[in-house]
């Protein structure tokens, strides 16, 4: 057991803002139906990601892949957006060493760059494609539906620029990772002869970083995928017990739902005390905002509010906010037992008190105690928190860590009442978009879209 979750301040009477302490006790039979909800969707096939660690064929392809490509190469490029592309950011900054791009190659152990898109901004996509030199690079063209726009046009700029490469570039560069039968990407990979690493229909974009998704770009830049899984299939071992307060998903899960919809706490904040997991919390709060923000059933709107922050630097930026704003919050802080490295706080200025007193310290000691200083100061403020503790980042916990957010949104899905695994709400602005843009089919959206009020001159200052 790596990942251990201390939820003592989420509860009363350690925080006075806590929910009553027999909160687990009383949510037992709730949980139980967010149990029977999984594994009736795993049962129908309808849930994949809880499996995907036990897939070691599809790990070793890759990694052949990877090793393969390794001496050609000295850059990776990942097209995509949203589920297709934070996980791999994730295990960029989690699992390799700080500033991965700008380290030379020796330093990076022979292994390329990684290079995530994650957005149709020209000004740094155009400065991307300036460096990159495409013939010693692989393009992971990543998209699950095959036709998202921004990931589409992404692939659109960098296939034009191969072909400009003249006479028959290498069709070895592009790696398309997709549905195994719909989507367009599928339909040109089958043209073209590209290869293609499948995700599974039964797994959403969000929770698929452990598909070929997220697998994929870590092997080609030498991340231990196998380690990666091994944590994650731990996990879910943990994950899948009906005993609620052996669960570390179902306890995290029922205690943020109840402290939103029974307490009014509904801004989730996900708070690393550690450089490297600060995407961590950018993944998470795809995972949290697009699967439990959703219309109910029968009407009417749930779903929390999950907001990044990175500790130390976020308690000079959000903490006055935490500790005094509105009583709206649960913050939920990842500690780091152990970090790879530390540097020891020289005694110096022995006759400045005020600053001699951090010497004979250490950095990450320091790091540690505000972030054990944070979490009393929030709950003696009736503040509620909880704390994911992690014996080091490394790819098994991180891999643990994935596993218990996913399978903590699938029971708050549940707990909420919704169908955590749609997006239909972001729908409409997609196809406003595909109307602006002409796409056949969508004539009627852009005539919607020109019928919308037009900005009114007296509100524009
Ligand atoms: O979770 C999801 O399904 C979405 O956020 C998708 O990841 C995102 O829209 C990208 O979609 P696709 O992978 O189909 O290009």
């Amino acid at each position: 057991m790596a990942v251990r979750f201390d939820f003592t301040n989420m509860l009363a009477p350690a925080c006075s803002g806590g929910l009553p302490a027999d909160t687990l006790a009383t949510a037992a039979a709730s949980f139980a139906g967010a149990v029977a909800d999984v594994k009736a969707r795993r049962a129908a096939g309808t849930l994949g990601f809880p499996m995907l660690p036990d897939d070691a064929a599809l790990r070793a392809t890759l990694q052949a892949d990877a090793l393969a490509s390794r001496d050609e190469i000295d850059d990776v490029v990942l097209c995509g957006i949203g589920g297709s592309a934070l996980g791999p950011n994730m295990l960029r900054s989690a699992l390799r060493p700080p500033r991965w791009n700008e380290l030379d190659r020796a330093a990076r152990g022979g292994w390329p760059r990684l290079h995530v898109m994650d957005n149709v901004d020209p000004v740094s996509m155009g400065a991307l494609l300036d460096r990159v030199d495409l013939t010693r690079a692989r393009v992971l063209v990543i998209s699950k539906s095959g036709g998202t726009a921004e990931t589409m046009s992404q692939y659109l700029v960098i296939r034009e620029r191969l072909e400009q490469l003249g006479g028959a570039w290498p069709k070895t560069v592009l790696r398309f990772i997709t549905d195994p039968e719909k989507g367009v990407l599928r339909a040109i990979a089958r043209t073209d002869g590209i290869i293609t690493y499948d995700i599974p229909p039964s797994v959403g974009g969000r929770f698929s970083v452990l598909t070929p998704v997220g697998l994929a770009p870590a092997a080609f830049i030498g991340i231990d995928i196998d380690a990666l899984c091994v944590g994650a299939a731990a996990m879910r071992a943990r994950c899948e017990t009906e005993t609620l307060t052996e669960n570390p998903a179902g306890v995290f899960a029922v205690l943020q739902q109840r402290h939103d919809q029974i307490n009014g706490r509904s801004i989730h904040v996900l708070m690393p005390y550690a450089d490297a997991l600060r995407d961590v919390a950018n993944w998470f709060v795809q995972l949290w905002a697009e699967s439990l923000g959703k219309v109910l059933p029968g009407g009417g709107n749930v779903g929390p509010t999950p907001l990044p922050a990175l500790g130390a630097t976020d308690q000079h930026a959000q903490v006055q906010n935490f500790m005094e704003g509105p009583h709206d919050k649960t913050v939920t802080f990842i500690a780091v037992e152990k970090f790879d490295r530390d540097i020891a706080i020289p005694s110096l200025h022995a006759d400045y008190p005020d600053l001699s007193y951090l010497g004979g310290n250490t950095i990450g000691g320091l790091l540690d105690a505000e972030r054990r200083a944070t979490a009393g100061a929030l709950a003696s403020s009736g503040r509620p928190n909880g704390v994911l503790q992690i014996p080091h980042v490394d790819a098994a916990n991180v891999g643990e860590l994935i596993m218990l957010f996913e399978f903590a949104t699938a029971f708050a899905g549940a707990l909420y009442g919704i169908d955590a695994y749609d997006q239909p709400g972001v729908e409409l602005g997609k196809q406003f978009t595909y109307g602006i843009f002409g796409r056949p089919g969508f004539e009627a959206e852009r005539d919607r879209f020109d019928q919308l009020p037009q900005p009114d001159p007296t509100c524009i200052i």
